[in-house]
């Protein structure tokens, strides 16, 4: 499933950018080699960012 139309960086992408250290979209962009352009998808990356650190902080509990 695509996060980023406008790029193509499909969810799996956005998750690996996040488990390589990724903490905000620009990152996740960075990380994907893109840059925003619409930036339409930045509340979706934002969403899987929030997500992925309250895991994180569950599992350091
Ligand atoms: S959908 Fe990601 S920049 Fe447009």
């Amino acid at each position: 499933m695509y996060v980023c139309n406008c790029n193509g960086i499909r969810e799996r992408q956005v998750r690996a950018a996040i488990a390589a250290g990724a903490r905000r979209p620009a990152e996740v962009f960075k990380s994907c080699g893109a840059r925003p352009q619409c930036a339409r998808c930045v509340c979706d990356m934002r969403a899987m960012l929030d997500a992925q650190s309250e895991a994180l902080r569950f599992a350091a509990e």
